[in-house]
Formats: structure tokens, C-alpha cells, sequence
């Protein structure tokens, strides 16, 4: 007997019953749709933001890092038996907003190394990864160390953290040749526009990178398909400029777009031969997506099957994961899958993320629920948790209006358990709070429809703030204010497991998930789900504390306005607008300058708390 399958046996003890992470919820059975495979292949991950273990209180999207790594492993295998090809990509935001990464000191200190796990081709950057100095010098010093060939910073360069001097990220571009069918490869790695990174990086504009010889250079090359990936948005002017740029040379040739940033599932036609997709967010998502009808070679390999072009999401659990590979809790993990799962769960343990803050009584959304409503957290913010947190320590308080930016507050709260892990899903910002005294009520109750009309009213003004920076990403890829879909249950999340019926799909009731609709249709999801209610919420929320309330009594003459520190640009702009000039100067810290998610965890504690720090709900 080798030590492999002891190795393995303990792994599946020590996790949950088939891999994941020990509190993961089952993974709930769905009616499915196959993956397409063509010649050359793809597996894409994107805005993973640290959450490597999971979603541990939804079970569709319940499976971990090392769960992807043991089903890379087999559909590469896969692969090889057809005699076809697969290619794994990452577009970056993999820092920033889970427990996992912002739990440690430094942030960070497990998720390189558990990343870096999973055998990547091809990976880029995204914003999150330049916002601070250390933590770009630690993408710099680990990850493109770790992948020094798959790396591509086409459009980034990074002051080197030791000599000083200006240099690429990473490589600009990478050529390469399949390893069964020896498909020629051409990829680049790009950014978006960019400009809130710090001042050690550096992002050149897309739209200017395309100008720059080596660019042109490249596009002149004979490949058999170019491979753009990038943190950029499928419908984007950045990707126009590189599509524009490789056609003028490449009127032919297939080119297959990679995105992110806009944390939703999408896909776009740029014309017959290229395509973007782009696979959500926080590993809610695996994209696939499947080439078929390249010409290797200039040769053609097939002539009757023309080329196509095909995607699917997958919903990140094992069920669908058993599904696509056949296999079943037993046959499915690797040693390497495994070796990442546990690693996962002992970063986790360590950081102790699932210590008991208190219990949630009820789901808040963010864009599940209307705002202002009852189950919207942005109503539980303004309705209860600011005005709590926000009360003087010295009465008597005056009134006060607080605004707060609605992308401050990243995922949902839901019912049950409220752990320290929550807290970093919710708050993963450093934020803390100022606040400007006395400001006459005529101008300060502009400032938050001025915020709200952002763009139009800014557009000029606003030099580099970026309005989308305000409100949460995912409404980005929304065009329309109405709601998606006005017959959606919620009832069913979680780890209630559903039989699959006689394998009709209008005969199973369906979970509530993603139904995508993009350049391909209707049909790009994995799973058949019953259809999620999205609804836009403004930039910026206010809550007004201590203000009278007696009819008759007239509005305050001044106010002090609180906000969080992350819109003091927009509050500065918005009070110049309304008449009122005030200058950093005129800023103060509010109350010791305290953290908002430590006031968070307080708050928690004291209103949802169990007292006890154990246990469940
Ligand atoms: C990156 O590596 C250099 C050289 O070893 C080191 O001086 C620097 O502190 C590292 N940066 C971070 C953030 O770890
Ligand atoms: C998984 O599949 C293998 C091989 O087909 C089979 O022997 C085993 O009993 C299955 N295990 C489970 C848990 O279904
Ligand atoms: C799994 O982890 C162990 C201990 O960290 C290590 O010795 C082993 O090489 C790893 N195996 C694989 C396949 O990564």
C-alpha cells in the first residue's frame, strides 16, 4: 500500500464529506448543461478578492480553491484523452475582501501561496492589486515571481521594490505554442484606464499602450489565435482599442478576449471571429469557454466546422463539478486539490474566521432588494447601525447627517451565524469616519442628490474620481434601473437539498441563481436557476441623526456632516457645487478616527450577539 491513499483518506476526513471546507454547505442538485469542448479550451477565473475557501453559507457556491484545482486537473486529463487543448486564466482583483486574505498580518500572508497552488497560464493584474504600495510589491515579489512566464502586465510597470528603478510588472506579452495540438498562442495582459493606483505603479492608458512599437510589433506576428486577457470589462472602450489595433494587422485572425472588473457574468460578440467573456465574481463563477475551427498553421483543420465560438458558467460547487468530469465524492479529489483545501482550512483556523460575532435575525441585501426596504442593508446602515455608531460620546449632539458610499458594504449579510469572516465579506476597508462642523443646512442637504446624480453633475469637475469607485461594481454591467426579474423566491437558499426530478427541467424546482443573458443568449449557465431580483442602489446613502422631530419645528441652520473617509473627495466637490467652498483643512477626524468595521463588530456584538463567541445560531 502506498501512503497516497492514506494521505488522501485523512485529507477527506479532516475537510468536509468530499473535499471543500469542513463548514461548506452540500452542494444542492440542479439540472445541468454540458460543456462544450472545441479545439483549444478555457477554464477563467476573475475578482476572486480572496475567497479562495468559498462561500460557506451558500451552497452554490460552496466548493474551495482546492475543489477548482483537483477539476482543472482532471478536464486538463480530459483533454489529453481528446486530443484538444485547455488553457487557464486569471484576471486579477484577487486581493481585497475576504477573511482569507484580509485576515492576516500582512494581508495576504496565506492566499499567495494557496493561489499559486493551481497550475495558471495566463494571468494579469487587476486594480485591487495596485491600490497600496506593499501590496503591489508583494504581487511583484510573489505571484509574477511564481509565474514569471504566465504573468503579463502589457500596460503596468512598478517601481522595483529594492533597486527603485521603473520597470515592467511583469512580461507584455507571451507566445507560446498548445501542448497537444501545438495551437501558436499570442497573449497580452492589460488593465483597464486605471488612475486611483499608488504612486509606485504606474498604468499606461490602453488606448495609448496599442501605439507602442513592441505592440504593433506583436500583432505582426503569424499566430494561430491571440488571447487577450485582461481587468477590463467585455464591452469596454479599452478592449475596442485593442480589437481595432490587432484587426487593422489581423483581419482573420480568432481572437479570444478574457475580462473582469464588472464582477458580472458577460459575454460579448466584437465581431465573428472575437469574442470576451467574462466569469463574475468572488469564485461564484468558473468560465468555459471553447474554441473551435482555429487554423493551425494557416492550415485548416477542419473545413466543414467553420469556427464557433461557445461559453458557459459554471456555478463553482461540487455537484456540478462531479457532473462535468464524471466523477463522484470519492474519485474526484487530487492530492493536489486536497493539499489546497487543507491548507485553506488551516489559514483559516489560524485566523480564527469563525469566531461568533452574533446572529443576523434576517438576510440584508445589497442588489437583491430594493433601497429603501426592509431586507436592504443599506436600510439596516441607515435605519439602525449608523445612528448607533454615530452617537457622541459627549452629549449634547447636535444634528448630523452621515453619507456613506454604498460600494463601502461589499456582500450580504444572511441570516444565522455573524462571524469574524463576515465581517471582512462585509467590511473589507480600512475606512473611518471625519466629518465637517457646522455646515449651514442649505448646502449640506445637496451633497448627497448632488453624489447621486454623480456623473452628469461631476463630469467636468471630477479630474480623476472615478464615480463607479462609489457604488457596488457589479452595477456596472447593469444598463437598467428596473428591476431583472420581478418573480424571484429567496426562499431556498442555502443548504436545503433538492431532489432532482425525472430530469425535465421544467419539472425540478429550480434554485434561485444566476440567469444570464449576453452576446450568446440565454442558455450560458451551467445550472438552470430560478431568476435573482437586481436592483440599482444609489452612489452614496444618508442617515440624519438628532434632528427635530416635532411637526411644525423648522429644519436645523447647520448641521455636522459625517461620512466616511473613502467619499471625502465627492463630499469636498459636492459642498463647492452647492455654494459652500471648504478645504481639507476644514476636515476633522471623528471621534479618534476609529474604524468602521471595528464599530461594526461592536455593533454586532452588542445588538445580534450570543455573548458567548461559540456555537452557532
Ligand atoms: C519585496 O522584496 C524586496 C526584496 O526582497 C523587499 O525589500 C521588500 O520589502 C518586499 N516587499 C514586500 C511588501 O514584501
Ligand atoms: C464512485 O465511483 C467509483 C468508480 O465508479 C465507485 O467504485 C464508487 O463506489 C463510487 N463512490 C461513491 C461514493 O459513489
Ligand atoms: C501535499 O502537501 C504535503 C505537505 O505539505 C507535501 O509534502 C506534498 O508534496 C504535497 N503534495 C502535492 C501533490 O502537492
Amino acid at each position: 500500500m502506498t501512503m497516497q491513499p492514506l494521505i488522501l483518506l485523512a485529507g477527506l476526513l479532516a475537510l468536509g464529506v468530499d473535499g471543500s471546507q469542513p463548514s461548506a454547505p452540500k452542494p444542492v442538485a440542479a439540472p445541468m448543461r454540458e460543456l462544450p469542448w472545441g479545439q483549444l479550451n478555457f477554464l477563467a477565473t476573475t475578482d476572486t478578492h480572496g475567497w479562495l475557501g468559498g462561500h460557506l453559507q451558500e451552497s452554490q457556491y460552496s466548493a474551495d480553491w482546492g475543489d477548482y484545482i483537483s477539476f482543472t486537473e482532471h478536464m486538463r486529463a480530459d483533454a489529453d484523452r481528446r486530443g484538444v487543448d485547455l488553457l487557464v486564466v486569471d484576471t486579477g482583483d484577487r486581493v481585497d475582501g475576504n477573511g482569507l486574505y484580509d485576515g492576516s498580518a500582512p494581508k495576504g500572508l496565506y492566499t499567495n501561496n494557496i493561489l499559486q497552488r493551481q497550475d495558471i497560464d495566463i494571468l494579469c493584474s487587476g486594480n485591487h492589486e495596485l491600490y497600496k504600495i506593499p501590496t503591489s510589491e508583494r504581487e511583484y515579489n510573489e505571484t509574477v515571481a511564481a509565474f514569471p512566464e504566465q504573468y503579463i502586465a502589457s500596460n503596468i510597470d512598478i517601481l522595483h521594490p529594492t533597486t527603485g528603478q521603473r520597470v515592467p510588472l511583469s512580461r507584455r506579452y507571451r507566445q507560446f505554442k498548445t501542448k497537444n495540438q501545438g495551437i501558436h498562442v499570442l497573449a497580452f495582459g492589460f488593465l483597464f484606464d486605471f488612475t486611483g493606483n499608488a504612486h509606485n505603479t504606474f498604468v499606461q492608458r490602453v488606448e495609448d499602450t496599442v501605439k507602442e512599437p513592441w505592440f504593433q510589433q506583436a500583432i505582426r506576428e503569424h499566430v494561430d489565435i491571440f488571447v487577450v486577457i485582461g481587468h477590463v470589462p467585455p464591452h469596454s472602450p479599452e478592449y475596442q482599442a485593442v480589437f481595432s489595433a490587432i484587426r487593422s494587422q489581423n483581419w482573420d485572425t480568432p481572437i479570444q478576449f478574457f475580462s473582469g472588473h464588472s464582477h458580472v457574468r458577460d459575454f460579448a460578440k466584437l465581431d465573428d471571429k472575437a469574442y470576451a467573456l467574462q466569469s463574475g465574481r468572488y469564485m461564484e463563477t468558473v468560465g468555459w469557454m471553447s474554441v473551435d475551427g482555429i487554423k493551425i498553421g494557416g492550415k485548416e483543420v477542419d473545413a466543414e466546422r467553420g469556427m464557433k465560438f461557445q461559453r458557459r458558467y459554471i456555478d463553482n460547487n461540487l455537484f456540478g463539478y462531479h457532473h462535468h468530469t464524471g466523477l463522484n465524492a470519492s474519485t474526484f479529489p487530487t492530492e493536489r486539490g486536497m493539499n489546497a483545501s487543507l491548507a485553506i482550512a488551516s489559514a483559516r483556523k489560524s485566523m480564527k474566521l469563525d469566531k461568533v460575532f452574533g446572529c443576523a435575525p434576517q438576510d440584508f441585501w445589497v442588489n437583491r432588494t430594493p433601497y429603501p426596504s426592509p431586507t436592504s442593508i443599506f436600510s439596516l446602515l441607515v435605519d439602525s447601525i449608523l445612528p448607533d455608531i454615530l452617537t457622541p460620546t459627549d452629549p449634547p449632539s447636535k444634528p448630523r447627517i452621515a453619507i456613506f458610499n454604498t460600494g463601502g458594504l461589499r456582500f450580504d449579510i444572511f441570516k444565522g451565524t455573524f462571524t469574524k469572516d463576515t465581517t471582512y465579506l462585509i467590511s473589507p476597508f480600512d475606512n473611518s469616519f471625519r466629518v465637517i462642523r457646522d455646515v449651514p443646512w442649505e448646502a449640506a442637504k445637496k451633497v448627497l442628490p448632488l453624489i447621486n446624480a454623480g456623473g452628469h453633475v461631476f463630469a467636468a469637475d471630477s479630474g480623476s474620481l472615478e464615480e463607479w469607485r462609489l457604488a457596488p461594481p457589479q452595477q456596472m454591467g447593469v444598463q437598467s434601473d428596473t428591476v431583472a426579474e420581478e418573480t424571484a423566491t429567496h426562499s431556498s437558499r442555502g443548504g436545503a437539498q433538492m431532489p432532482l426530478g425525472g430530469g425535465r427541467e421544467d419539472e425540478v424546482p429550480l434554485i434561485p441563481g444566476y440567469t444570464t443573458s449576453d452576446d450568446g443568449g440565454k442558455d450560458g449557465d451551467d445550472t438552470a436557476h430560478a431568476p435573482l431580483s437586481f436592483y440599482r442602489v444609489p452612489n452614496v446613502v444618508e442617515s440624519r441623526m438628532g434632528f427635530p422631530t416635532d411637526v411644525g419645528v423648522p429644519e436645523p441652520e447647520a448641521v455636522d456632516v459625517v461620512f466616511v473617509d473613502f467619499v471625502e473627495p465627492w463630499i469636498l466637490l459636492a459642498l463647492r457645487f452647492a455654494g459652500r467652498g471648504y478645504e481639507k483643512g476644514d476636515v476633522q477626524e471623528w471621534e479618534g478616527g476609529r474604524g468602521f468595521t471595528s464599530m461594526l463588530v461592536e455593533w454586532v456584538a452588542e445588538r445580534w450577539g450570543k455573548g458567548d463567541g461559540e456555537g452557532g445560531c
